[in-house]
């Protein structure tokens, strides 16, 4: 094989400096109901535990971000064949772009209401159904 000369590792920084630039789709006003955001950012701070993993402002852990399927109620298909053994904490920011929904690394809730309802069976919440639409409004508005 030729020896190449590394390319890319030189521009990495740069490359970075631009993606955290980039700015985070916004929320169209009325996608939501803010006073149930409000309500729902309560949950996803406290009853609920999203922000052990989900943390404010990128909504995902700074550092090792890496989760077992095991620890989300989740099989492990695709990451036993990563090189980490482990799914991300996908961030939370900009949620408004996704709303077409397909959520998990496999789309495999159409809804944020599924995912939320994975949550609360897989987490022993006992949300109550108004804590889980709460929870919905919060998340499409960040
Ligand atoms: C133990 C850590 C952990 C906790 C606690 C947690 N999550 Fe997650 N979350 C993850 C991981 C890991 C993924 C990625 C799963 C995948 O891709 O299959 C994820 C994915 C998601 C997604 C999918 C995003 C997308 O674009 O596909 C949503 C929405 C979400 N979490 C919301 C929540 C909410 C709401 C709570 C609280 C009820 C919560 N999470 C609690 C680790 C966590």
């Amino acid at each position: 094989m030729r020896n190449r000369k590394d390319l890319i590792t030189s521009k990495l920084a740069a490359l970075q400096y631009y993606q955290l630039s980039l700015p985070i789709p916004k929320a169209a006003r009325g996608s939501f109901d803010a006073a149930a955001a409000t309500r729902g950012k309560a949950v996803f701070m406290g009853k609920g535990k999203c922000e052990s993993c989900h943390m404010p402002p990128t909504f995902t852990e700074s550092g090792w971000n890496l989760h077992t399927g095991d620890e989300i109620c989740i099989d492990d298909f695709q990451s036993s064949r990563s090189p980490t053994f482990r799914y991300r904490t996908t961030p939370l920011r900009g949620m408004a772009a996704k709303l077409k929904g397909g959520f998990y690394h496999d789309g495999r809730y159409a809804t944020l209401g599924a995912v939320v309802d994975h949550y609360d069976k897989c987490m022993s919440l006992n949300l109550t159904g108004s804590q889980k639409s709460d929870l919905v409004q919060y998340l499409k508005s960040l």
